[in-house]
């Protein structure tokens, strides 16, 4: 397979961690670099777009220095920060894969799957099963409880027909700003996502707890960060 481009949202403010995290050292390099090495390591991704907050004009030297990177201005909301980098791929690409930075730990196991349910179905979307049990809440009572077996978490990256995502980001669905995924413009318009397995190990660095529990990872050896422009090491 060829004509993969993957987008790597990195636009985020990070206000539930206190900073922009994808831009914290974990194991000595940026978060962001460690998706960025695992995405750009995996052999079908021949083009790669990084979208950066607006006001970062300038390519850090330590991005520079990666293969297949070039770059993009985000927007307010992720959608719109997605929206920005899918404009932004190869118009070559026929498949293109959305990811966030703040998940680090992508294997290449995951981006497999999600890459071959993209080819059978036009969208795919790795999730991880609900352990805990959910309750709607409201006005500081419990509402009701949901049942966990219908649930799924769903993570990055997703897969979509490169077609298929450029006219979602740039028809009425793509209008809804608040889109907290890239599957969610699918679901709008009716399209179908295959569900695939993902990987309980990559998480997605939102709170402070996350991000000292991806230290724990890194600190313990359970995950190495990816080696520059090779092989990605997300598999824990
Ligand atoms: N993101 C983005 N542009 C935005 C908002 C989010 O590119 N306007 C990216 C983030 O950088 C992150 C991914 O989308 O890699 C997932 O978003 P989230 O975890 O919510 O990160 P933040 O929006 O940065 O965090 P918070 O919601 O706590 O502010
Ligand atoms: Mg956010």
């Amino acid at each position: 397979m060829s004509g993969v481009s993957a987008v790597i949202v990195a636009a985020g403010r990070g206000e539930r961690l206190g900073s922009a995290k994808q831009f914290l050292p974990l194991g000595g390099i940026p978060i962001l670099l460690w998706s960025v090495r695992a995405l750009g390591g995996h052999p079908e991704v021949d083009d790669l777009v990084v979208v950066l907050p607006e006001e970062m004009t300038a390519l850090p030297d330590w991005l520079a220095a990666e293969e297949k990177v070039r770059i993009c201005a985000g927007g307010e909301t992720r959608r719109q920060s997605a929206g920005a980098g899918v404009i932004a791929t190869s118009p070559e690409a026929r498949i293109i894969m959305i990811h966030d930075a703040a998940r680090p730990f992508v294997s290449r196991a995951v981006v497999d799957r999600v890459l071959a349910a993209t080819v059978r179905t036009g969208a795919a979307l790795p999730v991880v099963p609900v352990v805990d049990t959910i309750k709607r809440t409201g006005s500081g009572l419990v509402v009701e409880t949901l049942d966990r077996s219908s649930l799924a978490r769903a993570q990055t990256p997703q897969g979509f027909e490169a077609s298929l995502i450029r006219a979602l980001h740039g028809g009425a669905a793509g209008s809804d700003a608040s889109a907290p995924d890239d599957v969610t413009l699918c679901e709008l318009e009716g399209h179908p996502v295959a569900v695939v397995e993902g990987d309980p190990w990559n998480l997605k660095i939102t709170t402070p707890a996350d991000l000292a529990l991806a230290e724990w990872l890194v600190g313990s050896g359970r995950v190495s960060p990816p080696l520059s422009g090779g092989s990605s090491s997300g598999d824990v």
